[in-house]
Formats: C-alpha cells, sequence, structure tokens
C-alpha cells in the first residue's frame, strides 16, 4: 500500500479515503443499479451480451496468472462477478471502487454465498484515479463497466498499469455504441450524466493507442472487452 490510513467504516470494509470524501452518487443507486442493470434481458437486447459472458471475461482476469494478486477496481455490487470471486482460490482478490454502498452490498453477496468472505478477498473503498497502492504490486488489474463512465480513459488504464507488475496483465470492458441501439442509449446516459462521450469498439481502440500500452479489443455486441496484447 501507499503510506495511507486505513480505517473499518463497515465489517470488513476498508477506507484509505478521509471522511468528507466518503460519500458517492452511486450510493444512491445501488438497488436501481442491481435492479437494471444486473437484469439479464437488459443486457443481452441494449448491449447485446448474456451477464454470463462478463463472468466469462472476469474468469480468464482470475486465471491469467496462477496465485497472485489481484485488483478489482470499479467492482460495484459484485452483481455479476461474486459467484466467480467467492469460489477463487489461492489469490489474493482486493475489490476497490469509490462508493461505500456498492461494496457494502457485494461484501453482503459474497457472505450469502459463503456464510462470510473468504480470507483472501479484501474489500477497500478507494479512488481508480489515484489508487492506494505502490507500483507494480499486482498480477492482474481487472475493471469492468468502467472505462464507459470517464473522459479520461488514458489516465485511468496508466494508474491501473501504474500498480500492475511487469508482465502482469490488465482487463477491462467498456460499453460501446456498436450499434444504433447501442449508440442512442449511450447518447441517453450521457445526457443524464452517467457516461462519458460515447465510443464504439473501434474508436477506443484508436483513443488507447496513443498510450504506450498495447491493448486487444474484442467485441460482443455493444460490449468492447480489452485485455494487456
Ligand atoms: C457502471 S458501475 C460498474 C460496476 C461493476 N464493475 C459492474 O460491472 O457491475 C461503475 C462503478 O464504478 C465506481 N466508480 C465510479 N467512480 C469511481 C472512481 N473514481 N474510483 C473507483 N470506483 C469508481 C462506481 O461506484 C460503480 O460501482
Amino acid at each position: 500500500m501507499k503510506d495511507v490510513q486505513l480505517e473499518e467504516v463497515d465489517e470488513g470494509i476498508f477506507s484509505c479515503l478521509g471522511e468528507a470524501e466518503r460519500r458517492s452518487d452511486y450510493d444512491k443507486k445501488v438497488d436501481a443499479y442491481d435492479f437494471i442493470v444486473g437484469n439479464r434481458f437488459y443486457n443481452r437486447i441494449v448491449w447485446g451480451n448474456w451477464p454470463s459472458e462478463y463472468r466469462e471475461f472476469c474468469k480468464q482476469a482470475l486465471a491469467s496468472t496462477p496465485g497472485g494478486t489481484y485488483l478489482d477496481a470499479g467492482c460495484g455490487s459484485l452483481v455479476f462477478t461474486a459467484s466467480v470471486y467467492s469460489e477463487a482460490r489461492n489469490k489474493l482478490i482486493v475489490l476497490l471502487d469509490r462508493s461505500l454502498g456498492m461494496l457494502t452490498k457485494g461484501r453482503d453477496r459474497i457472505r450469502q454465498l459463503k456464510g462470510r468472505v473468504p480470507d483472501n478477498i479484501k474489500f477497500l473503498q478507494g479512488d481508480i484515479f489515484d489508487l492506494p497502492f505502490r507500483e507494480q504490486v499486482f498480477d492482474t488489474v481487472a475493471s469492468y463497466g468502467v472505462l464507459h463512465i470517464f473522459d479520461d480513459k488514458t489516465g485511468m488504464l496508466a494508474e491501473m498499469e501504474r500498480v500492475k507488475r511487469p508482465g502482469g496483465h490488465i482487463f477491462f470492458s467498456s460499453l460501446a455504441g456498436n450499434n444504433t441501439l447501442g449508440r442512442h442509449y449511450l447518447e441517453m446516459l450521457r445526457k443524464a450524466g452517467e457516461v462519458a462521450e460515447c465510443h464504439s469498439s473501434e474508436s477506443l481502440a484508436r483513443a488507447l493507442s496513443a498510450m504506450p500500452f498495447q491493448y486487444e479489443i474484442n467485441t460482443i455486441g455493444n460490449m468492447a472487452y480489452g485485455r494487456s496484447a
């Protein structure tokens, strides 16, 4: 960890943020998020993906290094990933999010599945643009469904790269306006202040090509799946 002060703010959930910074807009949206975004038909119809595809990508990220250390930055309420993380063994899994509401829901999901939070899973409130870790400490750094929120995509990925060890892996997914429905929906979300400027998988790849890191981007429907090349 960087030289930060950690405080346990709820059972098994730590924060490295000062008390005045601990609120997030997402705290109020947890139930609505899970209800809408967690719906398999919403994902299939609007984004062209079944949730099983999100889980599969997460499994690939976990499998990218045997054992070791893994960070999910912007893990949310684990609406898609709780079942995957609850079964992961021999790996330190750090689940970081800016929203305590999301983290609490995620922790409760893991508890429901396992009866308790396994020792290898840690919940941490923090900022993806200022990760509270020293350089090169994670074997894999992942972030699912977060990149489309921010205009500063290269800044977010650069910070993820900073905490990844040399030879480690980055995995990310992002909503992408690859068809008319996806573009319209993303534009609606942008006007509501939920996401940044809309990208297709192709324009996202172009924007990231300016970075000193190389990513391979695959597309399913209106979702771009990226990983270190
Ligand atoms: C669209 S949700 C995705 C959540 C989860 N990864 C998923 O796939 O369901 C975006 C998440 O990013 C978190 N977030 C927003 N800004 C953040 C920041 N600066 N640092 C860390 N997490 C952030 C939100 O709290 C929210 O949980």
